[in-house]
């Protein structure tokens, strides 16, 4: 949902805001730009297409100290050169990068701004030129008050940086809702919608709080609130640099990042046996008198969440749901201080989420967050937060971030019932070792074209296999192309069956031996009508005339913990079918890896 970046200090900005970009260009991959001031000008060089591809067809001066990027995730204007950033205000005497949502440019553009000439029928242009006017009308404005008035008359979400010829050396910004951090080095100032976009030289970071503007120019950084009052930022020193990930031996990030999920698993749960682990952290009285749980997410990290709230019924005893986030806000439970409620994002920046945490905590619910970026706004939203440890995850398609997540659930929940997670941590911990990726990748090679191949493809399965049929269903559909539907097998005999002709694609997932005769007993009734199955199993299927050429191998694994290991297949499967398709898995068409807008 569009990554920006700024760079102001002693070396070369151009190739500083390439690195930046580079790091965030996973937030949207439609168009990339960047605008610095030279020749007493303000330069704006943009192209459709990659930050690679930007930087490969331009030429910028190295002497500019100076300036602003973006790469963009489009949500007004189509995606071409003219809408990608940064836009230019109408005078050409600033310029601009947003992530977020203006939306009430229309009444803006047709109102206020109505004798101003518009360039593109991008939200942004109407920040930008809204910045320019004050200044024209008021000239007695500073560029600094000029911003201030415009972001009294933006309504929606916003990230942006500033660049305006009339104090070159500064980078102005402003936010609300959107992220934005601000990172110092030895005389240089880094400004990014994530950590990974600040520079390697950083020292230091703060994450700008909601609803604050300033400006950064070589001697300071300066913050606001609207009423214009000071805000004191406080930088923390930066943890660890994250090198920018890099594919290594893999075709693409998404291979690297599957073949990463046993050590990811290993990891996280080391990091929760530890001593000084970050459930130890949390003051003991948030645990205290938590009658209900309920969890709340988007995408996968929904489906994640389905395995947390099954596992926290059936171990901690305590009513646990799941919500999708977008619905919860419009209609969420009842709650009060004894409902903790679960926040569940591998980015820490999905707007549904971020919404939902509010509403919950206007309704007085304890917070918990789960992700992967402990510097997101989740993080700094949520009463307490607890990490994934899953690494930097680049592909659009979440892999190694779900098996994460639902190691945390799982310890969360032996944890919600005595307090005590050893057990499950460490039979976690020796399933994992036990995990044969090479064999997984052969088994789920041998379906690629009959996937493929198929014009729609029906998930079934029951209980914790519905929810793996769910996820595997989403991982096919965002980066195949290919519609697919996952069903709670029971339901099928309730209408889907309708769809089900000659050569219908239908995979059954079926890794708990109580529900084999269930399951297959229905997708008997699918076949008898033409459907063509794929069993995903380990389990032996003797009674059911089942040919092993049909049969994709799930791992083998203790049924309690199916859901956390099963899903690596499948995600396989999407992979090489994507692949096979000549897509690129990375970057799925109409998708970015954080949806910061609702
Ligand atoms: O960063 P989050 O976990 O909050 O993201 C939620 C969804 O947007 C995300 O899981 C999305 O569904 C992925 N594309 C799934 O692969």
């Amino acid at each position: 949902m569009c990554g920006i970046v700024g760079y102001l200090g002693k070396n070369d900005c151009v190739e500083n805001i390439k690195e930046g970009l580079l790091s965030v260009e996973y937030r949207g991959y439609d168009s990339a730009g960047i605008s610095y001031i030279h020749d007493g000008a303000i330069q704006i060089q943009k192209r459709v297409g990659s930050v690679a591809n930007l930087f490969d067809s331009i030429t910028c001066p190295t002497d500019t100290h100076c300036g602003i990027g973006h790469t963009r995730w489009a949500t007004h204007g189509e995606v071409c050169e003219k809408n990608a950033h940064p836009h230019i205000s109408f005078d050409n005497r600033f310029s601009l990068v947003h992530n977020g949502i203006i939306e009430n440019y229309a009444v803006i553009k047709d109102g206020i701004l109505k004798d101003i000439p518009f360039r593109t029928n991008v939200d942004t242009e109407s920040i930008v030129n809204l910045v320019a006017y004050f200044r024209i009308v008021n000239p007695k404005l500073s560029v600094l008050e000029a911003l201030c008035e415009t972001l009294k008359n933006l309504q929606g979400s916003y990230a942006v940086a500033m660049l305006a010829l009339d104090t070159p050396d500064t980078i102005y910004f402003a936010r609300k809702e959107s992220p934005l951090l601000i990172g110092k080095g030895d005389g240089e100032t880094f400004i990014s919608s994530d950590v990974l976009g600040l520079g390697k030289s950083c020292s230091e970071y703060v994450v700008v709080p909601n609803g604050v503007y300033g400006y950064i120019n070589k001697d300071e950084v300066k913050a606001f609130e609207e009423s214009g009052s000071d805000v004191c930022l406080e930088f923390k020193s930066m943890i660890s640099h994250s090198e920018r990930a890099q594919k290594g031996d893999n075709a693409h990030f998404m291979q690297k990042e599957i073949n990463e999920i046993p050590t990811v698993i290993e990891n996280t749960v080391k990091i929760y046996l530890n001593e000084d682990n970050p459930i130890s952290k949390v003051d003991k009285s948030f645990w205290q008198d938590i009658e209900k749980i309920e969890f709340i997410a988007c995408g996968t990290s929904y489906h994640a969440s389905m395995v947390g709230a099954m596992f926290t019924e059936d171990n901690a005893h305590k009513v646990a749901r799941t919500h999708l986030a977008s619905e919860f806000v419009y209609n969420p439970p009842l709650l009060n201080k004894n409902t903790l409620c679960v926040f569940v994002s591998q980015s820490g920046e999905t707007a549904d989420t971020l919404h939902a945490v509010r509403v919950a905590k206007e309704r007085g619910a304890k917070s918990l967050g789960i992700t992967n970026v402990m510097t997101s706004n989740l993080a700094s939203e949520c009463d307490v937060c607890l990490p994934i440890c899953a690494g930097v995850e680049v592909a659009v398609a979440s892999t190694k971030a779900y098996n994460a997540q639902v190691t945390v659930m799982m310890i969360l929940a032996d944890f919600l019932r005595d307090g005590d997670y050893k057990d499950i941590a460490e039979k976690i911990l020796s399933q994992a070792a036990s995990i044969d990726l090479d064999g997984m990748w052969a088994s789920a090679k041998k379906f690629v074209k009959r996937v493929a191949n198929s014009s729609s493809i029906y998930f079934v399965g029951r209980h914790m296999d519905y929810i793996t049929c769910l996820e595997s269903c989403l991982k096919l559909k965002e980066i195949s192309y290919i519609p697919c539907e996952a069903y709670a097998a029971g339901e099928l005999k309730h209408g889907t069956i309708a769809l089900v002709e000659d050569g219908t694609t239908m995979l059954a997932i079926v890794t708990e031996p109580k529900l084999i005769s269930k399951t297959l007993n229905i997708v008997e009734q699918a076949k008898a009508r033409g459907a063509k199955l794929i069993y995903f199993t380990s389990l032996n299927l003797k009674d059911f005339a089942v040919s092993e050429k049909d049969v994709m191998a799930a791992p083998k694994v203790d049924v309690e913990l199916s859901p956390l290991f099963s899903i690596i297949p499948m995600q396989m499967l999407s992979y090489m079918v994507s692949v096979y398709k000549g897509y690129n898995p990375d970057r799925p068409r109409n998708l970015a890896k954080s949806v910061t807008v609702e």
